[in-house]
């Protein structure tokens, strides 16, 4: 077991181990002494899994428990949900000194920690990830939100949890393509700032070490978001390959899963960074190839010119320019802002 501290403003810790789940009301009793009542939030699927495990655990510790499962899926992350959920909360009179728990992937974890957020101004919450991608991002960090109709994850706040508990045995049940949507990120820490990890991960492939891995992703998310908790400036390194792989998202109308477009983002700024000289060729064959060998794609169906027109509605577009990270080599990217113009030169000129 291994306990990352996170000194954000309210400073928390994430506890990385097995066999967490049924710990859950001790940890509770520890770390949310005030709370009476308990507010498991979670998917359909998420629940049918480890609901009632939880539930027991948390019962277990003397607090009251309520259950708000919501369907599981992306669609659940909406403002019906969120209304619905605080409406539950208020019904069920849960108070100022209770708590939220957010058990899923980053669907659940989002949307319970956005109501945690705002209901009575803020109630504490912890989060219980059981997706990789949740594991390794989603869950650390205090970013919550909900999808309004324009776009993902439009309504929101920053908000962190009381803790963080990955049961890495949670990871046992994942159908494999929502576990390999996770590795893509994870891949990404690698190139990031990890050489070793980058190494561990090529030599492992899908069968890395979860407790070294998932805990040296949080690691460095947590190096990020306490010195950037609100994400003005290094916490932009997290989206390396995200601003292709939301315009290739977008463009699929979702039908692409969000860890395929990284890897296929990721793959093609390597390519790019490698035309312009920024990286070396070996550096971006690398990069496709670890990407490859987790059996994630690396090109993208659509043209760079699609791509750019997509582009120009980014949300993270800041002062007419936009930002992307580039790999030097394995474990060093750089931030580079592009002009307009620039960033259609830098993705549809040179060879293809
Ligand atoms: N807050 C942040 O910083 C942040 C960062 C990255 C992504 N996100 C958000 O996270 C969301 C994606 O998260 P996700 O990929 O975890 O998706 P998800 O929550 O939809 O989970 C994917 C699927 O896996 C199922 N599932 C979850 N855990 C399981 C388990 N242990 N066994 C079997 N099935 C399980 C879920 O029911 C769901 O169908 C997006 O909404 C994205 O915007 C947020
Ligand atoms: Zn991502």
């Amino acid at each position: 077991m291994n306990i990352i501290d996170v000194g954000t403003s309210a400073p928390y810790p994430v506890v990385v181990g097995h066999g967490l789940l049924e710990e859950t009301g001790d940890y509770i009793k520890h770390y949310a002494k005030r709370a009476e009542t308990a507010a498991l939030i979670t998917d359909d699927t998420v629940d049918a899994f480890y609901g009632g495990r939880v539930e027991k655990s948390i019962a277990g510790a003397g607090l009251r428990v309520i259950r708000y499962v919501v369907p599981h899926g992306e669609g659940s992350k909406n403002a019906e949900n969120y209304i619905s959920i605080m409406n539950f909360l208020a019904k069920e009179q849960v108070t100022r000194s209770d708590l939220i728990v957010a058990l899923g992937g980053g669907v659940v974890g989002d949307l319970a920690g956005f109501a945690a957020a705002t209901y009575l101004r803020r109630i504490d919450y912890i989060q219980i990830p059981t997706t990789l991608l949740a594991q390794v991002d989603s869950s650390v960090g205090g970013k919550t939100a909900i999808d309004l109709e324009a776009g993902k994850n439009l309504a929101g706040a920053f908000y962190q949890p009381k803790l963080v508990l990955c049961d890495l045995d949670t990871l046992d049940t994942l159908p494999e393509e929502i576990f390999r949507d996770g590795c893509a990120e994870v891949i990404k820490y690698g190139i990031l700032w990890d050489e070793d990890l980058f190494e561990h991960l090529k030599a492992r492939r899908t069968d890395f070490d979860r407790e070294y891995t998932v805990s040296r992703c949080i690691e460095m998310k947590r190096d990020v978001v306490t010195v950037d908790e609100f994400d003005n400036g290094k916490r932009q390194f997290l989206n390396f390959g995200h601003t292709l792989a939301h315009a290739a998202e977008a463009l699929s109308n979702y039908s692409i899963s969000h860890g395929q477009a990284v890897a296929m983002g990721m793959a093609t700024i390597a390519e790019k960074a490698a035309a312009d000289g920024t990286c070396s060729a070996s550096c971006a064959a690398e990069i496709a190839g670890i990407l490859d060998r987790f059996g994630l794609p690396v090109k993208f169906t659509y043209t760079p010119d699609e791509m750019y027109e997509v582009m120009l509605s980014d949300k993270k577009r800041k002062g007419g320019k936009i930002s992307l990270i580039l790999p030097e080599e394995i474990g060093y990217c750089v931030i580079r802002k592009y002009t307009l113009e620039e960033m259609k030169e830098f993705l549809c000129g040179g060879p293809d």
